[in-house]
């Protein structure tokens, strides 16, 4: 395509003279006549720009590496820099006050769990079972992100996961699906609030649509199988749940699902998200995805591979430009049609009505200060952090108390920063993030703290285990820091191994040998292989990445400060060769057989597992509602401390014309539990919702028979 001149046509000026203002400038008209408006104005050229985005910049990410080449009349820029207004002001300013009709262009990054004040990585948060809380979270990150000029995230990631080896599973909210879609909403009503104009909110955009997590092996990129149903079942209803909650946009994948590339099906791109679902919003593709329609070996060359996505209903080219080379011939060569240009430019246009780019397009000039970070930010970030912790064992070591107590505190994670950060990182300053051994100094006093690295996070090198083990010699109790670094999660962030390295499971033998008492800490971004690591210890907190609150959380549960209260949303297997293994599998043929030889068959640690300091005891279910159904249960806190308990409830339904899972969660709630006191946790049923099944188109049907109410171990059982 040539480009395009942006000097205002004489006759335009003075049509615009003569005329009053046209009524896509016009803030009192409603957004549909605005687009219809704008749309019968604009040229075919004019509309394939809209329909393209590049980049500004580079972030680390080699998949990522941009072109700053820079036409202000495209639809979209990605930008993983910018955090000042000034800058993305300059470049607004030629698309609103240098091109014909002045479009602004809507500028997107990938702000996955912060922009600024970085809080942990979505499947820590998933492990809070707290989606108010991560709302709150969302929206601290969509007032940084909108008032730098950005008013778009690529985020919240819905992907279900069930294999660690994936990188991406530190991006998503686990492995169910329910628990995935609640805190799809709550992110996306975080981001967007009631109102996008808001000058502190952003359009969210769920991604990456669809079975992108199934990918083989852990492989990104690679192709997938999934079954219709399963689609349905498993992999739909985070995205369902997001576009109920009024999501601007959808990210289509990589991946291909079953041989047709996700980002080339009109099936999920057209059928379900634009018919069956009736949704108004826009979909950008992944990075490159329509130019790599030619690797999956789906097109011929780049104008099919631009054929085949805007045929099957893909409105916006990430990073390629196949729409931006190829649209207008193809048009012309009637192998697509301008309704079909037209219904992507709506979306896309509408969503930036929505946005209030036409009224508002320069966000304010601030400061700093008056953007990030404001007061009671850090304290959201800081709940969320602790809330996501899982206390994994405890054999009694924890909490340590505030007593005056040599503590070793060892590894390479103790003396860390940017490694507790996680993948897509935002924008967080190094001076902002509180190391491990930081926090351990505050919290139980430098003189208490002896600290060693002990060795790297990978590699060969054991020259600094004889100083650890020389600091616990010197210790009452041995904190070891473990854990991964940040690249080794998200985007390509795969590996065959859910085990930390060797050398960090060396250190904690070397250190057990001195025979003190042993915390081991772990920071990371998938669920790890924990089999021999475990019995070296006497406890286990599970840290994830939690962003710039960093080693507070850590220090908090070490001293009881804090009570944890996290549990976990992903299944830490035995070891690897468990894989794929997650809570809510379909029932097996035999029961009773098909398990290894050489391993045990169960996890580790089990979906929704975590201690607390404080003891919880279930009293059994009751049903106190006939129509509508309700059921509740009584959790005592037994112990001596309050403490923060999440009821998951499932179902089962032990014979369907379509097999299940064992059991499947349809509901949970987390309550503080004072100690002594009791709290009653409720469940109301809709039958179609809660104990119903879904075919392979998407309909919900319920049929009669036994269904089971779970709770831990207590069950009901009802007839419908
Ligand atoms: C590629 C990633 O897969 C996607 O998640 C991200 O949003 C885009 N790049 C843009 O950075």
């Amino acid at each position: 395509m040539k480009k395009l001149n942006f000097a205002i046509p004489l006759f335009c000026m003075l049509s615009c003279v003569q005329s009053n203002v046209p009524i896509y400038r016009n803030a009192d008209a409603s957004i549909e006549d605005r687009v219809e408006d704008l749309l019968s104005r604009m040229t075919l050229e004019e509309k394939i720009l809209q329909m393209n985005q590049i980049t500004l910049g580079a972030n680390l990410n080699q998949n990522n590496v941009g072109d700053a080449s820079v036409e202000p009349v495209l639809g979209s820029y990605i930008t993983y820099t910018a955090t000042d207004p000034s800058e993305i002001n300059q470049l607004q300013k030629r698309a609103v006050e240098q091109t014909r009709l002045g479009i602004p262009i809507l500028f997107g990054f990938d702000a996955i769990h912060g922009f600024r004040t970085v809080y942990p990585i979505p499947l820590a948060q998933a492990c809070s079972w707290n989606p108010e809380l991560v709302e709150k979270a969302c929206s601290i990150c969509a007032r940084e992100s909108r008032l730098s000029g950005i008013p778009w995230t690529f985020s919240p990631m819905v992907d279900i996961a069930r294999d660690g080896r994936w990188g991406r599973c530190a991006e998503g909210y686990g492995e169910d699906p329910y628990t995935a879609s609640v805190f799809c909403a709550a992110s996306v009503r975080g981001y967007q609030g009631d109102d996008l104009s808001d000058s502190t909110k952003i359009a969210a955009c769920i991604k990456h649509y669809i079975g992108y997590g199934a990918s083989e092996a852990g492989r990104d990129y690679v192709p997938t199988e999934i079954s219709r149903q399963t689609l349905w079942d498993t992999y739909m209803p985070p995205y369902q749940a997001g576009i109920e909650a009024g999501v601007a946009s959808v990210m289509s994948s990589f991946n291909s699902i079953n041989g047709i590339p996700a980002s080339a099906d009109p099936y999920l791109l057209t059928h379900v998200l634009k018919r069956q679902f009736n949704w108004d919003g826009m979909i950008v593709s992944d990075w490159d995805a329509v130019k790599q329609l030619v690797y999956q070996g789906a097109a011929a060359d780049h104008a099919e591979s631009a054929e085949r996505a805007v045929n099957a209903g893909l409105d916006m080219d990430m990073a390629d430009l196949c729409y931006y080379d190829h649209l207008a011939q193809l048009v012309k060569e009637r192998k697509v049609s301008e309704k079909t240009i037209n219904d992507s430019v709506r979306r896309i246009l509408r969503l930036k009505f929505k946005l209030g780019l036409f009224e508002k397009p320069y966000p304010p000039v601030t400061t700093p200060e008056q953007r990030f970070t404001l007061p009671g930010d850090l304290d959201v970030v800081g709940q969320l952090a602790e809330e996501s912790s899982v206390l994994l064992k405890n054999d009694g070591t924890l909490p340590l108390g505030l007593k005056p107590r040599k503590i070793a505190l060892i590894g390479p994670m103790a003396d860390n920063y940017w490694e507790l950060i996680g993948s897509w990182g935002g924008h967080p300053l190094a001076e902002d993030i509180v190391t491990i051994k930081k926090a351990f100094s505050d919290g139980f006093g430098a003189q208490n703290i002896l600290y060693a690295k002990g060795c790297d996070f990978d590699g060969e090198d054991k020259s600094g285990y004889d100083e650890a083990v020389a600091k616990a010699r010197q210790a009452d109790v041995i904190v070891l820091c473990l854990g991964e670094r940040a690249s080794w999660s998200g985007e390509n962030g795969i590996r065959s191994t859910l085990a930390l390295p060797a050398v960090q499971e060396q250190l904690a033998i070397e250190l057990k040998k001195t025979g003190r008492p042993m915390v081991l800490l772990l920071n990371n971004g998938r669920p790890l292989e924990l089999c021999r690591l475990e019995p070296l210890v006497d406890a286990i907190v599970e840290l994830w990445q939690p962003g710039i609150s960093g080693g507070k959380p850590a220090a908090g549960i070490v001293s009881g400060r804090v009570n944890p209260s996290g549990k976990l949303a992903i299944t830490f297997p035995y070891s690897t060769g468990q894989i794929p293994i997650y809570y809510n599998r379909r029932r097996t043929s035999r029961p009773f057989m098909g398990f290894y030889q050489d391993i045990p068959s169960e996890p580790l640690y089990d979906f929704g597992y975590g201690l607390s300091y404080s003891s919880f005891e279930y009293g059994d279910i009751r049903q106190v509602g006939e129509s509508p159904m309700v059921f509740e249960i009584s959790v005592m806190n037994t112990g001596l401390v309050d403490g923060k308990e999440t009821v998951h409830w499932f179902i089962s339904d032990p014979v369907s014309t379509v097999t299940r899972p064992y059991k499947e969660l349809k509901f949970f709630e987390k309550k503080l539990v004072p100690a002594g006191k009791t709290a009653t946790f409720r469940f109301e049923i809709d039958p179609l919702r809660d104990l119903g099944y879904v075919d392979e188109n998407g309909h919900r049907y319920v049929e009669r028979g036994k269904y089971q109410i779970l709770v831990k171990d207590k069950m009901v059982e009802i007839e419908l």
